[in-house]
């Protein structure tokens, strides 16, 4: 099958992963027999160095067009640390997202068997975790009316909520707790927010939709607790856009590493896949960084392409990379592997999946089996 797909590169250590996780792409598309037409486009620190806006038009019409979208990471320190900054990388992606409606942010969690002793967490805790997040991507405070006053001294963001934007996603995440272990959790802050309120009326009201799934409510601080504390406990998480913002990058702590975690980022039209690790600045060309949520990420783009077996070879490499420790310092501190090498390895594995030799990480690492 032909696809186009708009590749993003951005900031950070975003063209490095990036670059591992379209070498997966090639290597499916030349075993599988599909080929897929990359176009580059610039977005975030990158685009504002070069164009002055960190989404050009040229990189959105891109988006627009093309059947997928893959992302690397956008942010750069030299705006981070000056708050009078009017133009944003972040403001790139943000705009990107609510130009092309993607509302619905997929973040799988899952603690591998293989990194559970790194994990700060106890294994017995975290072990056999699987939670699904979806959050709101395109409402919320995020997007709603920042004022600031003209002395300096108030600032305001608005934070609203319409019933369509609830539903709309809440529809998509009770389907996907359909086709796992029938559990939803809103996560909010209804004792104390109007928004909060909507969000647990409406998904209320949807829930006799869906009888065969058990909805519950958690406030997001108690959830914050919970997902340390016992983290099995959950399947599907539902939550509007600062919480999922925040939640998720704290239960990437129970996959043993952020360098890990995928996501999706679904419209009506269009749909984007990103790590969810930001631009990590101190890594940037070191080839240093994981690949591995960038190729998880591609995975989830051919998932979401149709082509599910493609996606699950991407994945099985990925468990072998983790098996035979062909991965990179954050998980891999004793004989760490660079990004390229990590990149290589999928690649070949993809190329050559029928091959279980035992000496798999020699022959495939270029290393010598002769001792
Ligand atoms: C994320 C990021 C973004 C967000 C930033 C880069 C704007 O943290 O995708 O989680 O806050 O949504
Ligand atoms: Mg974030």
């Amino acid at each position: 099958m032909k696809f186009n797909i708009a590749i993003i590169p951005g900031d950070g250590i975003g063209p490095e992963v990036t670059a591992q996780a379209k070498k997966a792409l090639k290597a499916i598309a030349e075993v599988y027999d599909h080929t897929f037409v990359y176009k580059e486009g610039l977005m975030g620190a990158c685009a504002i160095d070069e164009t002055g806006n960190p989404l050009p038009d040229e990189t959105l019409n891109l988006c627009k067009k093309s059947d997928a979208i893959l992302f690397g990471a956008i942010g750069d320190p030299k705006y981070d640390n000056d708050p009078t900054a009017k133009i944003r990388p972040e403001q790139g992606l943000l705009r990107l997202r609510k130009e092309l409606g993607l509302f619905c942010n997929v973040r799988p969690v899952k603690a591998y068997d293989q990194l559970i002793e790194r994990s700060p967490l106890k294994k017995d805790r975290i072990k056999d975790t699987d939670i699904t997040i979806f959050r709101e991507l395109t409402g919320g405070i995020y997007f709603g009316t920042k004022e600031l006053s003209e002395d300096g001294q108030t600032a305001f963001d608005g934070c609203s909520y319409t019933v369509e934007e609830i539903e709309r996603i809440a529809h998509l995440a009770f389907k996907s707790a359909q086709s796992r272990q029938k559990k939803l959790t809103l996560v909010d802050k209804a004792n104390v927010l109007e928004t909060s309120r909507l969000w647990r009326k409406t998904v209320t009201a949807l829930s006799s939709q869906y009888p065969d799934v058990a909805l519950d409510f958690l406030f997001v601080d108690n959830a914050a607790m919970q997902l340390i504390l016992n983290p099995k406990q959950f399947d599907v998480i539902l939550t509007e856009n600062l919480f999922g913002d925040i939640i998720s990058d704290e239960a990437s702590v129970i996959g043993g590493s952020i360098g890990l975690l995928a996501s999706a980022s679904v419209g009506n039209e269009n749909a984007l896949f990103e790590p969810i690790h930001g631009s990590y600045p101190q890594a940037k060309g070191k080839n240093t960084a994981n690949p591995l949520a960038s190729i998880l990420s591609a995975a989830m783009l051919l998932q979401h392409l149709g082509l599910h077996t493609e996606a699950a070879i991407i994945e099985k490499a990925v468990q072998k990379s983790l098996e035979l420790g062909i991965t990179t310092e954050d998980i891999n501190s004793d004989q760490p592997f660079s990004t390229n090498k990590v990149g290589d390895f999928i690649e070949d594995y993809i190329f050559n999946q029928e091959d279980n030799n035992i000496n798999f990480q020699n022959l495939h690492m270029g290393r010598s089996t002769i001792i």
